[in-house]
């Protein structure tokens, strides 16, 4: 059994990859970043201040989230009902980066991340998962690439023409600080994590690589 953690910024191309990879090998994607845009979610249609950490707490225990997880795929269930088109908007994805700086959502997160990756292989991607989630996972990649590519692809992903480009280039700066800066388990490249600039790499350059590491680290 092996676990890879997969940490990076957003539009770094951790899910795309991390999705394909768990294809290839046959083991279970989990994708954290879809649980905070589910209590981020939850927030948005429940009129919940973000900051206000005792509405936070009532919330969490309202909240059932369910996972579903197949070899490279996942769903995600709030309160029974199926959230995983939903949740992928910008400003879900905002939403998120704000629920995810709060103790409380972390913890409870971090501990369902755990529980989900015990007894399997899996590849788990998001912000803290090898220097937090995962200390001790077989293989750590951490995944970056330039802002601008980033805006490239996020506005390819959510079918946005390129005059959009500057507001999404903005967001996409405004979570990065947002990620970093923040005092529980901020996105940092842990000390054991490779570094991987995907930023002139296509998709299946990024994959082939990602498994001649595994390759090598697990043999
Ligand atoms: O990867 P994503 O864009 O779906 O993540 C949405 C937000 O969730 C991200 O901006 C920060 C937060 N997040 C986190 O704090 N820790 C994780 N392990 C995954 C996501």
């Amino acid at each position: 059994m092996y676990s890879i953690a997969i940490d990076g910024p957003a539009g770094s191309g951790k899910s795309t990859v991390a999705k394909q990879i768990a294809k290839k090998l046959g083991i279970l994607y989990i994708d954290t970043g879809a649980m905070y845009r589910t209590v981020g979610l939850y927030c948005l249609e429940n009129n919940i201040d973000f900051k206000d950490e005792k509405q936070i707490d009532t919330m969490l225990q309202k909240i059932d989230m369910k996972i579903e997880l197949l070899e490279g795929k996942q769903e995600i269930y709030l309160n029974g009902k199926n959230v995983t088109q939903k949740i992928r908007t910008q400003e879900v994805g905002k939403a998120a980066s704000d629920v995810a700086v709060i103790f409380s959502v972390r913890k409870k997160l971090v501990q369902i991340q755990r529980n989900l990756a015990q007894g399997h292989s899996v590849i788990m991607d998001g912000r803290d998962i090898g220097t937090n989630v995962l200390p001790n996972a077989s293989v750590k990649i951490y995944l970056d690439a330039s802002v601008e590519e980033r805006t490239k692809r996020r506005c390819k992903e959510l079918n946005l023409s390129s005059c959009q480009a500057e507001r999404i280039k903005l967001e996409i700066i405004e979570r990065d600080k947002n990620d970093k800066n923040r005092k529980y388990n901020p996105l940092k490249k842990a000390e054991d994590a490779i570094l991987l600039d995907t930023s002139s790499m296509e998709i299946e350059q990024v994959v082939n690589k990602i498994l001649e590491i595994i390759k090598i680290k697990i043999q």
